[in-house]
């Protein structure tokens, strides 16, 4: 479908997935083992059309909050394709999840009597194998003294404890961090989890029938940067688990980013076109509130003027956001040809931690989000309004 289209009937900032890519990263993972659980890591953009989709190919939801919870629920994700995660959750969390039927990870030894007083019946433990994942150190969770999971030592008193007070332990989790784009710390911890696994069935004489091997595999944002096929990536992984543990296993993969980052483009109107400084900027009417990530993380982006995609660049052009901060900066050098207000500037690569990591800073209505499949757009999440902002204001209300 074509941009100024997709911009005309739904406005921007619009954020446009591509139905087909995500099918397709769905089903690669879905082949990576016959015995494959794939999660769809719900936090990359929780979203309830995108969570159908993917549970109607077999995908379940990995979830953290009562909120994602119920995105996935509101999905008909079925409970035993749900696993809830968080360094902290709640009782109430605990609760929900054990209503819905949730596999539990065990983040801490204190949450193992307080699942099992919640009600919750099979768990996973989750390891922190004190591996530092080459990647921001912001998304970095299993390096020693994170925040996430059980160091080795504490993972083996978890799973003694928790089998000890009738919980089903089913088996050991591990996630290392995100945006991942080579294999080697990530075939390490499978390493660790096996060494753990080993150890917890020799001292304890218990064995997991669960491996869950996290998400992670990284997405290309710009034409320079290398990135993973995911389902390559992975495949390395399960690889060297079944090569390790040779009794039988179920595997569980939870891709959050690599199964809706590329899928998602972000389509900007260009407004102020100014130079100073010898700088030539060219401002969007979106930036940080939409997309956090730059200024969280550096993160790179390109772009291109979708309705103009085929001029030649004409000079290098600093993508501005239009909020109040001068770090409010989307893309430092984007090649462009001269860009014109009312152009539409598409930014791809924003599918997953963007809209779900949105802001209203500045008063500003987070954007809608379409699914563009055969030449058809559906409208999964709708525009906010200023209307919607002032809801949240008693004083004015009544
Ligand atoms: C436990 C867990 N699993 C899966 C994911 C999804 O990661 P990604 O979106 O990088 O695939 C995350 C994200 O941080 C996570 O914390």
């Amino acid at each position: 479908m074509r941009a100024s289209v997709l911009a005309r009937e739904f406005g921007t900032p619009l954020v446009v997935y591509c139905r087909d890519t995500v099918l397709a990263r769905a089903r690669a993972y879905a082949r990576v083992d016959p015995d494959v659980l794939v999660v769809y890591g719900t936090k990359a953009f929780a979203n309830v059309a995108l969570l159908r989709l993917l549970a109607a190919e077999g995908l379940g939801a990995d979830v953290s909050t009562l909120g994602e919870l119920e995105f996935a629920l509101r999905a008909a994700v079925p409970g035993e394709r749900l696993v809830f995660h968080g360094n902290n959750k709640s009782d109430a969390e605990l609760r929900a999840a054990a209503q819905a039927g949730a596999l539990v990870v065990l983040d801490a030894l204190d949450e193992v009597a307080r699942a099992k007083q919640a009600g919750v019946e099979a768990v996973l433990i989750r390891l922190t194998p004190g591996i530092e994942a080459e990647t921001h150190h912001a998304i970095r969770t299993a390096h020693a003294g994170s925040k996430f999971g059980l160091a080795a030592d504490d993972a083996v008193a978890a799973v003694r404890d928790a089998t000890g007070v009738g919980l089903d332990v089913t088996g050991l989790h591990v996630h290392i961090g995100s945006q991942l784009v080579r294999t080697s710390e990530s075939l390490l911890a499978v390493e660790r989890l096996v060494d753990v696994a080993q150890h917890c069935r020799d001292e304890l004489g218990w064995t997991p029938r669960v491996f869950n091997l996290g998400g992670g595999v990284g997405v290309r944002q710009t034409l320079d940067a290398a990135a993973p096929d995911p389902a390559a990536f992975a495949g390395e992984l399960v690889q060297q688990l079944r090569a390790r543990w040779t009794l039988p296993v179920r595997l569980i993969l939870e891709p959050g980013r690599s199964l809706v980052g590329q899928a998602g483009t972000t389509l900007y109107e260009v407004g102020v076109v100014k130079r100073t400084g010898g700088i030539a900027y060219a401002a969007v009417d979106g930036g940080m509130s939409d997309n956090p990530r730059p200024q969280l993380y550096g993160s790179r982006y390109e772009a291109l003027l979708a309705n103009r995609a085929d001029e030649p660049p004409a000079g290098t052009f600093r993508i501005a956001g239009k909020h109040c901060e001068s770090g409010d900066v989307l893309i430092e050098a984007a090649e462009l040809p001269e860009p014109r207000r009312g152009d539409l500037l598409a930014v791809p690569a924003t599918g997953g931690y963007t809209l779900a990591m949105a802001s209203n800073y500045n008063g500003v209505p987070r954007p809608a989000a379409v699914l563009v499949a055969e030449g058809r757009a559906e409208l999964i999440r709708r525009r906010e309004s200023v209307g919607d902002l002032l809801a949240f204001e008693p004083s004015i209300q009544g």
